[in-house]
């Protein structure tokens, strides 16, 4: 028996066992599970920076909703209440996979967002990278992710995507509060009543992120501060990495 026979052979035991362990769990219907993409794909380009958009804030360093993180690799993998969160080689036995496409009732990942029209769940493009990534081994490197995309900076992200959602409100001589999203600058210097709004490197202290969740209800207008994920998770990576 040659090496890839012997892969192939624990692929199925270990499935086995998987189906015999998740015997009572309720089926899931994977014929609903979009394809992988027909392609290899890069975890430090394409999955990781995935996983972080869409996942890291409930599951990173933060929170870890239903006890489960996805910013580590040993955290990923792990079992969770419905089976193993990944499977290598299984993308059809993996509960993260499951989870993303809505198969496991009422635990869509990322939750149906409470705001209509707002819809954050990945497209079956991200989807079938997901698939991909783990039916190619869930390769997953150990020691910290380097080339995790491009950094994200004020130029290139997060201005133009402050301009569009507060400019209104939030620039020239009028700007409410005195903030101002016009510049870097005038970012980091922050408003009149709330004063240093982004702490560079600390998350946790920006109360910038507070604020574009929409959980600061001594705003006037909570509604026209709260962002969805994508940008609201493009804000915390720019604070994270030094909001440069
Ligand atoms: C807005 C918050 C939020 C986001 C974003 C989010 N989740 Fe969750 N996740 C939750 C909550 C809440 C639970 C616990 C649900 C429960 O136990 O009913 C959970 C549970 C889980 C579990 C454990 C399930 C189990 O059976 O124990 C996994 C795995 C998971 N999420 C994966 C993901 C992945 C992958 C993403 C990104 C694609 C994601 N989640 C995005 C809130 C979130
Ligand atoms: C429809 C108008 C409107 C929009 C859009 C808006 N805001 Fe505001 N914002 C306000 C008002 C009104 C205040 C309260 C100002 C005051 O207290 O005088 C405020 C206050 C603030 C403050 C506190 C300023 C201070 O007093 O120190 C910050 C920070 C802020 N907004 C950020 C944002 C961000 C970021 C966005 C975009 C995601 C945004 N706002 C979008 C109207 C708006």
């Amino acid at each position: 028996m040659n090496l890839g026979s012997w892969a192939r052979q624990g692929c199925w035991l270990a499935g086995l066992a998987v189906s015999v362990m998740a015997a009572e769990k309720p089926k899931v219907d994977v014929r609903k599970i979009p394809l992988p993409v027909p392609r290899a794909v890069s975890f430090e380009r394409e999955v990781y920076p995935l996983l972080q958009e869409a996942c890291f804030s409930c599951h990173g360093p933060e929170k870890q909703k239903g006890k489960y993180r996805c910013d580590t690799k040993a955290g990923a993998f792990k079992e969770t209440e419905n089976g193993p969160a990944i499977v290598p080689g299984r993308s059809e036995q993996s509960v993260l996979i499951h989870l993303v496409c809505g198969l496991i009732d009422e635990m869509l990942m990322p939750p149906p967002s409470d705001k209509p029209g707002q819809s954050e769940k990945l497209t079956n493009e991200q989807i079938g990278i997901l698939r991909a990534w783990i039916d190619q081994g869930a390769v997953w490197p150990d020691g910290p992710i380097s080339a995790a995309g491009r950094p994200v900076t004020f130029a290139e992200d997060v201005g133009p995507l402050l301009k569009t959602a507060c400019a209104e409100c939030h620039s020239g001589a009028g700007a409410k509060g005195a903030f101002s999203v016009e510049t870097r600058e005038s970012v980091l210097k922050g408003g009149a009543g709330y004063g240093v709004v982004v702490r560079p490197g600390d998350a946790a202290k920006s109360s910038l992120l507070t604020i574009v969740a929409g959980k600061d209800e001594d705003l006037p207008a909570p509604e026209k501060h709260r962002l969805p994920a994508k940008p609201q998770a493009q804000l915390r990576r720019w604070i994270e990495t030094g909001a440069k």
